[in-house]
């Protein structure tokens, strides 16, 4: 069945709050009675809830944590970020897909996004774990006009995006650890792997890969003080698909402060609010010698500056350090 009609009948139905007769299903589509059964089937094999009565019509009741590229495509109202869509039930990371399609050609907004992938990648060349129907595995590509020297802030853009994005779906308070983890009650939540082809003076593509633990319910044991997930948080099941809907358009809309700015200017008082150790005190990991210091928050080039106890301000850029809580993770 094309991705495209479900997609078709899927938006019909959620814009609807009342039943859709049959008959207009047929007319807005130019689709027989037979076809929009059969889609209706498929959506409830999906495990999409859906009434039909007999001289009203249909009516969607109830999307359970359903990931599609038709259920994305469906609720995607952005206009770029993630309107071209790529789905994988499996993958090997989506990171990798999207290199590989930039390097086909592919759009700047193009969301690929996965079920499950089988080589999820971290940052310092770790792995992420990535399950089948939990988490969500998404990466957006972009390819921006500006200088390479400001490609890697778009991840703090990112950070913001996802944890506003995390706030408006979830109804939770969602903090900040610089420069891209998403904590929510003192653990990690979701991180964040940019990379990017670039040549000296303008940038061929930037991948931004980000990983939610969204219905997550158990974590290895190592990563069990550190890291939770939304569902545990929460207590209830998320949908994925609504928060991935949320995101882009949040990273749509602080994608284009950024690029009037230049840089993190119209950004950064927000980011700092949303900051885990602002005016806390930090320890800095810095391959030239750790230090401990307070947090201040970061500059509108996305450095965190801290405060060392010898007094001395200094900038920490990100990708070189890493900084940690003093206790722990935050
Ligand atoms: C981190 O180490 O905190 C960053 C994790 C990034 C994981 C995401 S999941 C989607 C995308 N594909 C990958 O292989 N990695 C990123």
């Amino acid at each position: 069945m094309s991705t495209g009609r479900k997609t078709d009948i899927l938006q019909l139905l959620r814009a609807n709050r009342e039943y859709v007769s049959g008959q207009q299903i047929c007319d807005s589509f130019g689709i027989s009675r037979t076809a929009v059964w059969k889609v209706m089937n498929q959506l409830k094999a999906d495990g999409y809830q859906i009434e039909a009565v007999q001289n009203k019509g249909y009516l969607l009741v109830d999307t359970p944590d359903v990931l599609s590229e038709s259920e994305l495509a469906s609720r995607m109202k952005t206009k770029w970020a993630g309107k071209a869509l790529s789905y994988f039930d499996v993958t090997d990371s989506t990171n990798i897909q999207a290199k590989q399609q930039a390097e086909n050609g592919a759009p700047h907004g193009l969301l690929v996004v996965a079920d499950q992938q089988e080589s999820g990648r971290g940052r310092r060349g770790k792995n992420w774990e990535s399950p089948a129907g939990q988490d969500i595995y998404m990466t957006l590509l972009l390819r921006p006009k500006f200088t390479p020297d400001k490609a890697s802030m778009l991840t703090l853009v990112m950070a913001l995006a996802v944890t506003r994005a995390v706030e408006a779906e979830c109804r939770v308070k969602a903090k900040i650890k610089w420069p891209n983890d998403i904590v929510v009650d003192g653990k990690k939540i979701c991180g964040i792997l940019t990379e990017m082809n670039t040549e000296p003076d303008y940038i061929q593509y930037v991948v931004i890969g980000v990983g939610i633990n969204a219905n997550q319910t158990e974590f290895p044991k190592e990563l069990q003080q550190t890291a939770s997930s939304l569902q545990l948080i929460l207590g209830k099941e998320i949908s994925r698909a609504a928060l991935i809907e949320c995101a882009m358009e949040e990273f749509e809309a602080a994608y284009e402060r950024f690029c009037r700015s230049g840089d993190l200017s119209g950004l950064m008082e927000e980011y700092n609010q949303r900051l885990v150790s602002v005016g806390k005190q930090v320890r800095v990991l810095d391959p030239q010698g750790e230090y401990t210091a307070i947090s201040q928050g970061i500059t509108a080039a996305g450095e965190l500056l801290v405060t060392r106890d010898t007094g001395e301000i200094v900038r920490v850029y990100a990708g070189e350090v890493s900084v940690r809580g003093i206790y722990g993770y935050v």
